[in-house]
């Protein structure tokens, strides 16, 4: 099943390739193979805030996505978990509301769990043979950090370590440890497009000059360069002079460079902005075909730069991609429309997405062959 086309699979060579067709972008069936092959097996960005000890909060994973109940507990020796709040008998949510409690309590048939998931009574059960399995206690998920950012995933379909290796080795200079959320600069947009060509247009600099005159304005057009790492696109500019920058030290491998941003995105809908403020980090969370939410999340190492350079109105460059981005949704259902073709210089980041994509519903398609069939062929 590995050898079937998707509907992402293009030409590995940028300069023969073409992209994929329209009707990718609106097909409705599309949405959920996406979720399971790519949104299932990606590592999701935590909001920050963390548990007293003895208590829990309940969240969604990836709301309107995946929503998947999840718990994140503290437990009275200090430990942190995260995991399923679904209970393991048969599907009721355990936990509703944030708040103290000595144990994880089923409402439906008393089942209970201690705060790290593992069973701790099941009444009722006398006489049930090969009980408690170890299934019968609550599914763990990983809890990984970069910096303050936390991180976990449902099937991690690769390493944390690996995923993050690109940003971890190139810009480990940055002070990520100095990083401090700003709430005020927690906020969410809507797009009403697919989640895929936000990515798209986030992964390529060439519209900069057409679609963001104020941006162009803050970084040296020529200097925009991309590269491609595994699960990561990373994209630089150079400031003007006089602008604040981000002063690359000796020793790591842009030295020298006084660079305006950097732009990194992770496989599959996280971006992580640096600025000479800090981060900008955005999360892409599709919500339907045409429906996609952009979650913000602020923090700053240098509250002096806040208002500056090519971080300095990131709303004004949110909603100019967000306008170009929802006429392109209306745009790929021309009839008229079927593919178009990469610049090789411009569009090789938007190249390398699709290929994760089409490897990742290959992946998915391991699981259940159905998932590439589904598809529509025109
Ligand atoms: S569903 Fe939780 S104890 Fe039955
Ligand atoms: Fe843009």
């Amino acid at each position: 099943m590995s050898d079937r086309e998707t509907p992402f699979a293009v030409h590995p060579d940028v300069r023969r390739a073409e992209t994929p067709p329209g009707w990718v972008y609106s097909d409705s069936g599309w949405p959920r193979e996406i979720v399971r092959g790519a949104f299932v097996g990606g590592w999701h960005h935590l909001d920050p805030g963390s548990v007293p000890r003895g208590e829990a909060r309940p969240f969604l994973l990836a709301e309107g996505c995946l929503d998947e109940p999840l718990l994140r507990t503290c437990s009275q020796d200090g430990s942190t978990w995260i995991g399923s709040n679904v209970c393991t008998h048969r599907g009721a949510r355990l936990c509703d509301q944030a708040g103290p409690v000595p144990e994880l309590r089923c409402k439906y048939h008393g089942r209970a769990f201690a705060l790290d998931g593992s069973l701790l009574r099941a009444p009722g059960f006398d006489g049930a043979l090969d009980f408690p399995r170890p299934e019968d206690s609550l599914p763990s998920l990983p809890l990984e950090t970069f910096g303050p950012l936390e991180f976990t995933s449902l099937s991690p379909a690769e390493p944390f370590a690996d995923w993050i290796a690109p940003v971890r080795n190139r810009f480990g200079w940055c002070p990520w440890d100095r990083l401090e959320l700003d709430p005020a600069g927690s906020k969410s947009f809507h797009v009403e497009a697919n989640w895929a060509l936000y990515v798209e247009n986030y992964l390529e600099g060439f519209h900069i000059p057409f679609v963001h005159p104020g941006l162009r304005s803050a970084i040296e057009g020529p200097t925009y360069r991309t590269s491609l790492h595994g699960s990561t696109v990373l994209q630089l500019a150079d400031a003007k002079a006089g602008d604040p920058a981000l002063e690359v030290p000796i020793g790591s491998e842009d030295a020298g460079s006084r660079l305006a941003g950097i732009y990194i995105w992770l496989f599959p809908g996280l971006m992580l902005n640096l600025y000479p403020f800090g981060l900008s980090l955005n999360r892409v969370v599709p919500e339907s075909v045409d429906r996609t939410r952009i979650e913000y999340r602020r923090y700053v190492w240098a509250p002096e730069h806040l208002d500056s350079g090519a971080g300095g109105d990131l709303d004004q460059v949110e909603l100019e991609d967000q306008s170009i981005v929802q006429e392109v949704q209306r745009g790929v259902r021309s009839r008229l429309y079927t593919r178009g073709r990469y610049a090789p210089k411009h569009e090789s980041g938007t190249h390398h997405f699709h290929r994760l994509l089409d490897a990742s519903l290959r992946r998915a398609a391991k699981v259940d062959p159905g998932v590439i069939d589904q598809a529509p062929r025109t």
